[in-house]
């Protein structure tokens, strides 16, 4: 089988690349923009001098310009673009060609390797044909996936997030795919209260980045009812594991104690998150690939409830760091307190969990103890992550 995986280079979407790669036969094209969130890195083991290709003619990898928030204003211009992209294929043999030779080099390629790493934006919807194409199954994985960034500025989420989503699906209408794996979250649904949201209920996002994934899981949905795409759709509750970003709160908060800084917690730090080791996501989406039912959606849960301050304490026990490093900041603003699922649907397909949070969740703390030279390199090279993190924490 050929996938096409967008938002290879990621979190959950190396983890699930690798997943594939070393558990089965198939073959695999990544396509990914490597915005800041992206890392070339996370898949070195796969990349070669021959298996990452960048189509040369494309606009919008180059055309983003940002305008973060209002007091602060932030742009990225094509220097500065063309600037972080070069960092990020630094160290890496990389091949320009034209967007037109493209689909006969990513054949030629994939007669000796299983990996095509292809940079690209799913906003462009002449490569979305060009790989859907190609592909007997999409994974789309790619979007902005930062609540807080959100906050700051939607922009890049409704463009990524919606319009590429829409792009995608385009692209997916004319081509003979046998399935799109859409992966949505549990934030569709909104704030839980006692009772865990079933597929059935109705959407509710409460934050920017929520709501670009809600318009997405829906409009993925209407391509299926409107124009027979076979789509089936993921609600993963929240993913953790070894390769997350260093923004999000287990490595940002891992990080900063080892390097003996303070670690910002949320208002009372009693927000409860559902946590879901990213192993098992992927084992779940594979699952989704051979028996989700086209149309249909389905709750992913961890079916592990902790309130983020059990996080962080339990970070400061594996670390062996003091606890007045906990520095309390500002909430969130419309902060959900709590997301919960019934993953029922899933476990019907035969969806079993590995149920073993306390070792999952201490070898993913150690795999940050133990991989410095990986989320060093981010920190020392990327400027927008070191600008957002000082002007979304700064003033709280
Ligand atoms: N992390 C979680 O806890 C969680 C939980 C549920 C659902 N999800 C969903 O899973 C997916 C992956 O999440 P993640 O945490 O791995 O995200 P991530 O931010 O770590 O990775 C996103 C990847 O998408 C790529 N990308 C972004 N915009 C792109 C574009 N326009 N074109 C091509 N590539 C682009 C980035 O370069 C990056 O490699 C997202 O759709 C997210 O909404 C995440």
């Amino acid at each position: 089988m050929l996938l096409l995986v967008t938002g290879g280079a990621g979190f959950i979407g190396s983890n699930f690349v690798k997943h594939k790669l070393e558990n089965t036969d198939d073959k695999i094209i990544v396509l990914d923009a490597l915005t800041y969130a992206g890392v070339l890195d996370n898949l070195k083991p796969y990349l070669n001098g021959s298996n990452i290709l960048v189509p040369k003619d494309q606009n919008d990898l180059i055309k983003v310009k940002k305008r973060i928030g209002k007091e602060i204003s932030y742009s990225i211009d094509e220097s500065n673009e063309l600037k972080r992209l070069e960092s990020k294929l630094n160290g890496f043999k990389v091949n320009y060609l034209e967007s037109k030779a493209l689909k006969e080099r990513i054949k030629e390629i994939l007669k000796s390797n299983r990996l095509v790493f292809v940079v690209g934006n799913i906003i462009d919807s002449e490569l979305d044909e060009s790989l859907t194409g190609l592909s007997d199954v999409v994974v789309h994985f790619a979007a902005e996936s930062h609540v807080d960034r959100s906050i700051f500025s939607a922009d890049a989420f409704i463009k990524t997030n919606v319009y590429g989503t829409y792009s995608l699906l385009e692209a997916a209408r004319s081509a003979h795919i046998q399935k799109f794996i859409h992966i949505s979250t549990d934030e569709v649904y909104g704030q839980a209260s006692d009772t865990p949201f079933k597929e059935t209920d109705p959407l509710n996002p409460r934050n920017p980045y929520s709501s670009t994934k809600a318009a997405a899981d829906r409009m993925v949905y209407a391509y299926f009812q409107t124009y027979n795409v076979p789509v089936v759709i993921a609600r993963p509750s929240n993913n953790f594991g070894s390769f997350q970003y260093p923004e999000k709160l287990i490595p940002v908060m891992t990080i900063n104690a080892l390097r003996d800084e303070s670690l910002p917690v949320y208002g009372d730090g009693r927000q409860r998150r559902d946590w879901l080791y990213v192993q098992d996501t992927a084992r779940a989406i594979d699952l989704l690939i051979e028996k989700g039912r086209i149309g249909e959606a389905y709750n992913v849960s961890g079916n592990n409830e902790k309130e983020n301050i059990f996080i962080v304490n339990r970070i400061l026990e594996i670390t062996q760091k003091p606890e007045t490093l906990i520095k309390y900041v500002k909430d969130r603003p419309g902060h959900d307190l709590r997301y919960m699922i019934d993953d029922t649907k899933i476990k019907s397909l035969g969806w079993v969990q590995d149920r073993n949070f306390e070792k999952q969740f201490e070898d993913t703390v150690r795999w940050y103890m133990e991989n410095e030279d990986w989320w060093e390199k981010i920190l020392k090279i990327d400027e927008e992550y070191k600008f957002f993190m000082k002007a979304w924490y700064e003033k709280r």
